[in-house]
């Protein structure tokens, strides 16, 4: 692998950039700051997590079926892969039957069946939603299990936090950087590129909006 291209040109420069606004959309919205300033009960993550659950399942089912892609297989890393440990977290939040009173909101169900869509007809916009929320959990994720471990008194990295905990990925930071490389490797032309910036930015606009529905629905420390 090339090292990073760190110019402002490099693709994931100008997709970190033209997401800006979106990503301070998404960690100012009312259910973040409610989640960072310990005023949400274990109810409301737990509801988040559950939504989770259906975001990560569409991601991970078609991380598999992508794999010898020439544009989303490389960013196919099972120690990036969730789902089992949203799975031991629902477990330890809701008990061992946290299966039947699973639901998703209607807009987690838009969310999933995007990013399902994507990954059966478009591999440049499963990339995009996959660097949204994958780079998204090594970096301010870090930030919500601390806030979770303190707020709720699970065990440090421990059931509760798992999705938080990536026992594959030692170091964030040079994980991030070379999935940047990947980014900037992406065999895409110009337009290609520009629809995978849109598509991201149209993640960031699902998140939001299940962050908005998670604050409808939930009363604060419920
Ligand atoms: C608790 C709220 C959040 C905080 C405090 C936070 C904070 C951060 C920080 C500190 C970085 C590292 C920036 C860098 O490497 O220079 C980052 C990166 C990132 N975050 Fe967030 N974030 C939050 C929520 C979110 C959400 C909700 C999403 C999307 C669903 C998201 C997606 C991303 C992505 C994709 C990156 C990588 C940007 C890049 O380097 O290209 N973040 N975040």
């Amino acid at each position: 692998m090339t090292p990073p291209d760190t110019s402002p040109t490099a693709f994931s420069s100008l997709l970190r950039t033209a997401s800006l606004e979106q990503h301070r959309e998404a960690n100012t919205s009312t259910f973040i700051t409610d989640l960072l300033d310990g005023r949400l009960g274990v109810e409301a993550y737990t509801r988040y997590t559950e939504q989770l659950w259906f975001v990560y399942g569409a991601l991970e089912a078609g991380a598999r079926r992508l794999a010898g892609d020439p544009v989303a297989g490389p960013f196919v890393q099972p120690e990036l892969f969730r789902r089992t440990e949203l799975e031991r977290d629902l477990a330890h939040l809701r008990g061992p039957d946290w299966r039947t009173s699973l639901t998703a909101l209607p807009v987690t169900r838009a969310y999933a069946a995007r990013v399902q869509e994507c990954a059966e007809r478009w591999p440049g916009g499963y990339v995009a939603h996959h660097y949204t929320r994958y780079l998204g959990d090594l970096a301010g994720g870090q930030i919500i299990r601390v806030t979770a471990e303190r707020t709720w008194g699970f065990t440090r990295k421990g059931d509760g936090v798992r999705f938080y905990v990536f026992e594959g990925i030692p170091d964030a930071a040079a994980f991030r950087k070379g999935y940047r490389t990947l980014l900037d490797e992406i065999p895409a032309d110009e337009l290609e590129k520009q629809r995978i910036i849109a598509e991201c930015k149209r993640a960031y606009t699902l998140n939001t909006a299940v962050f908005r529905a998670l604050s409808e629905e939930i009363p604060l420390s419920a």
